[in-house]
Parts: C-alpha cells; sequence; structure tokens
C-alpha cells in the first residue's frame, strides 16, 4: 500500500450553514480575483450533492469577469443529462444557467454516455489543464468524497488516470464518473464544504487519521474544510 503523502488540514468552523456558504463565497470570489490577475484565468471544479447549493446560488449575483471562469465537476451520476439528480444540472439550475461563462468553458462530465466512455471523454478533456485553481469537495456520512468511496478505488498512486469509472457506489445511483484523488489533489486550493448533523462520524473518523477517502485528497498546500462548529468535537 502505498504511503499517502500527509493531509495537511485547516479546520475552518463556522456557527450556522449560513456563515460558512457566506465565507465559501468570499473565499471563491477572491480566489477567482487572483488567478484572473495572475494568469487571465480560473480553473475552478465543482463539488456535487446538495451542500454546495446555496454557494452556487449566491454566485449568481457575484460581480467577476465570467468570461474567465473554467467549470468542471469532480464527479458526476451516470444519469440522463437532465436528470434531477444530475451534479451538472444543479449547478447549472442554481448559478450556471444565469451567468455569462461562454458555453465552452464550462465542462459537464458526460455520463448519460455511462462510466467507461465518460472517463475516457472527460480526460481527453482534464488531460489539457495542468494544475486546477481551486477544487470544491463535500463530504459524504461513510466519509467518501466526490465519487471515491471507501473500500473502492481511490486513484491516489502518481500514474493514477485522471478519471475512474465507478461502477457500484453505495451511494445510489451505483454508476458513476470520478475524478480521482490523485488528479483533485492537483490544485492550488482545495476547499471542503461540511454541513449536516449526518457527517459526524465521518469527520470524527477524519480528524481521528482514519483514511477516509476524502483524507486521500493531499494537494500541496493542503486542505481548508469550512465545517459547522457543532461537527467539531474538542
Ligand atoms: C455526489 C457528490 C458527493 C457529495 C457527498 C455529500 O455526487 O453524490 O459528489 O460526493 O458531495 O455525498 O453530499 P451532500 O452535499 O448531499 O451531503
Amino acid at each position: 500500500m502505498q504511503n499517502l503523502p500527509l493531509q495537511i488540514c485547516r479546520w475552518q468552523p463556522f456557527t450556522t450553514a449560513s456563515q460558512l456558504e457566506q465565507a465559501a463565497v468570499e473565499k471563491i470570489l477572491s480566489l477567482a480575483k487572483q488567478a484572473i490577475a495572475a494568469r487571465g484565468a480560473f480553473h475552478i471544479v465543482l463539488a456535487g450533492g446538495t451542500t454546495p447549493r446555496r454557494v452556487y446560488e449566491a454566485l449568481r449575483q457575484a460581480n467577476t469577469n465570467w468570461q474567465a471562469w473554467h467549470i468542471y465537476f469532480g464527479d458526476e451520476r451516470c444519469l440522463p443529462a437532465q436528470h434531477a439528480e444530475r451534479n451538472s444540472l444543479m449547478a447549472s439550475l442554481a448559478w450556471l444557467d444565469h451567468v455569462g461563462i461562454p458555453e465552452q468553458q464550462i465542462h459537464p462530465i458526460p455520463a448519460e454516455l455511462g462510466a467507461a466512455k465518460a472517463t475516457e471523454n472527460y480526460s481527453l478533456i482534464i488531460n489539457e489543464l495542468h494544475e486546477f485553481d481551486l477544487v470544491l469537495l463535500g463530504l459524504g456520512e461513510d466519509g467518501h468524497t466526490a465519487s471515491l468511496f471507501p473500500g473502492h478505488e481511490l486513484g491516489t498512486m502518481e500514474n493514477a488516470p485522471d478519471t475512474l469509472a465507478v461502477f457500484d457506489a453505495p451511494k445510489p445511483p451505483p454508476e458513476r464518473v470520478s475524478l480521482s484523488a490523485h488528479r483533485l489533489s492537483n490544485a492550488r486550493q482545495v476547499i471542503f464544504l461540511v454541513t449536516g448533523k449526518s457527517k459526524l462520524q465521518a469527520v470524527n473518523d477524519w480528524r481521528a487519521g482514519s483514511a477516509i477517502p476524502a483524507a486521500a485528497i493531499t494537494p500541496k498546500a493542503g486542505v481548508d474544510i469550512y465545517i459547522e462548529n457543532d461537527l467539531i468535537q474538542s
């Protein structure tokens, strides 16, 4: 078993979910401003699930140069493109349909093609980019992140593929596509958004040093974990 690089965690507790969401919006916009000033573009990977929805809704009102934003997804469920459970649909309805990011700069994972084909296609897109500016991730109750689940291939090795096909995910639907842990770690900044009492056990395991999939995300600069106070037991 390869020794994983140590994960540097900066736990950032917030009293309420709305304070956490506001702080996340401010951080995302600040990172975007820095990236656009430095390199003329901002490459961000979106988290799926429900936690980021209000962050995405708040971003609709942002005053930023949308022409310089490039959107990717950390994972996707293998469902029809307009299925209510698609991560790409949630992000579009909450945010992307309401701002002026050029369509060719929004890269949904074509998971409607099935995990094998979509993984192959998305790798070609991701391959063109060296380092993400920001990766947003959620945390599942079992410690998963993106579609990297306990007991499954996480793609942590140096030579891991950028994208992984998942056929037996414990969180429905079973068929998914995920960026690998190695690819998600190739980022200037990684922010986890963690709210809800159901995540308490996963947070406790993480803080106790358990090798949950979220702990396999090891960018050089470490990870910031935006988390509700109640979930951090001293
Ligand atoms: C998915 C997500 C997944 C999610 C966590 C947390 O496609 O299911 O990418 O990793 O981020 O399961 O989900 P909630 O935000 O809904 O709690």
